[in-house]
């Protein structure tokens, strides 16, 4: 193998966020909780805003550049090392989009017909636009560009992933091996969050528990989660929704002796929700107060996403140059 088509040295693990809204329990464990912690892991990390992908759903150019501060933010806060991560903005990094035209080229129709993230959206009303037709072939392109060789994602990404290795197989029989096929990881604990209403937890559903939401404003979000109508004094399971969400805060121990007390009658759902409260209020303590000093210094944030952008598009390029040679056109920058 020559030099130029040589393979990332190191394993590469890879993943990205929407800044479509304020961040909640299904991304932090889903997705962000496995991200910060695969950092001491000794791989080479690269996380990215997917403020690219934001656009196939926000048209507000003003609230875009507020998630995505926040997004920033968020993950500073939650315990990303800007030093050991490869931390930066989707749209730092323009040759992801002429990666997409050349993966597009190569994509059927049938492979992005049969994205349910896609039906999923335009079921819920969301305008079918062709970005939002093409969303997982930019999304190959995020993940190839880099080479990498592990995505971790929340379950709902797997169809993605499945078609980002589609994509990187033809396009090695077409034009010759680039691409590393990537594989993905599930953590399963929050591999499914359920939100306040007991449908997946989603920014676009409206059930979410903020990771920062805090005193007044979360006691109230998790006091609204639904349970049935049990009385208090009949024995009977906690309520699920409620324990699922406790299960990802409280220990085998806690979890059990809420389930006995419950059984043992005489005790109604305000308790456990109560229980989740407490838990959810002093886990992200510690994080809120880290992004309270974070968010008073815009100037630190911004420049760790452009050092990222600085190393992400250095990486890019490379890739871009092996491509540009593999489909005939010219390695020349102007
Ligand atoms: P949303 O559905 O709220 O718009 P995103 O699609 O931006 O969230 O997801 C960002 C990351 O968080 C992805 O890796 C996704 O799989 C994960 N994720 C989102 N919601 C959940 C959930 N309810 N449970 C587990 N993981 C989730
Ligand atoms: N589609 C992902 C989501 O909604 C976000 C994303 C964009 C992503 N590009 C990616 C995730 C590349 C992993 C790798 O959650």
């Amino acid at each position: 193998m020559t030099e130029s088509t040589s393979q990332p040295a190191r394993r590469r693990i890879l993943s990205g966020v929407q800044p479509s809204g304020k961040l909640h329990l299904g991304n932090y464990f889903g997705a962000i909780r496995q991200h910060i912690a695969l950092q001491n892991e000794g791989a080479e990390c690269f996380f990215f805003i997917a403020d690219y992908h934001s656009m196939t759903t926000l048209t507000d150019a003003a609230q875009r550049r507020a998630n995505t501060l926040d997004v920033a933010l968020d993950y500073l806060a939650l315990g990303l090392d800007p030093t050991r991560v490869v931390f930066f903005r989707q749209s730092d990094v323009p040759e992801v989009c002429e990666l997409t035209w050349i993966f597009a080229t190569l994509t059927s129709m049938g492979l992005l017909e049969r994205a349910v993230s896609y039906k999923e959206k335009v079921e819920r009303g969301i305008e079918a636009n062709v970005g939002l037709f093409t969303y997982p072939i930019l999304m190959a392109a995020d993940i190839l560009i880099y080479r990498a060789h592990l995505v971790p994602v929340g379950e709902d990404q797997i169809q993605h992933l499945e078609m980002t290795r589609d994509i990187a197989g033809r396009f090695n029989r077409v034009y010759g091996e680039i691409f590393p096929l990537p594989d993905y990881r599930i953590e399963k604990a929050g591999a499914k969050v359920l939100g306040v209403d007991g449908q997946k937890m989603s920014k676009s559903y409206g059930n979410t528990i903020e990771i920062f939401a805090e005193g007044k404003s979360l006691r109230k979000t998790v006091m609204g989660i639904v349970t049935d109508s049990k009385t208090v004094e009949e024995p009977k399971d906690p309520p699920a929704t409620v324990f699922a969400l406790y299960q990802l805060f409280a220990t085998p121990d806690e979890c059990a002796e809420m389930v006995a007390r419950y059984r043992a009658g005489n005790l109604g759902y305000g308790h456990a929700k109560e229980a989740l409260y407490a838990k959810i209020d002093a886990y992200f303590a510690p994080a809120r107060e880290r992004r309270k000093q974070l968010a008073a210094d815009p100037d630190y944030v911004e420049s760790v996403l452009r050092e990222g952008a600085r190393r992400a598009r250095e990486e890019a390029r490379r890739t871009l140059d092996l491509v540009r040679a593999a489909t005939g056109f010219s390695t020349y920058r102007p």
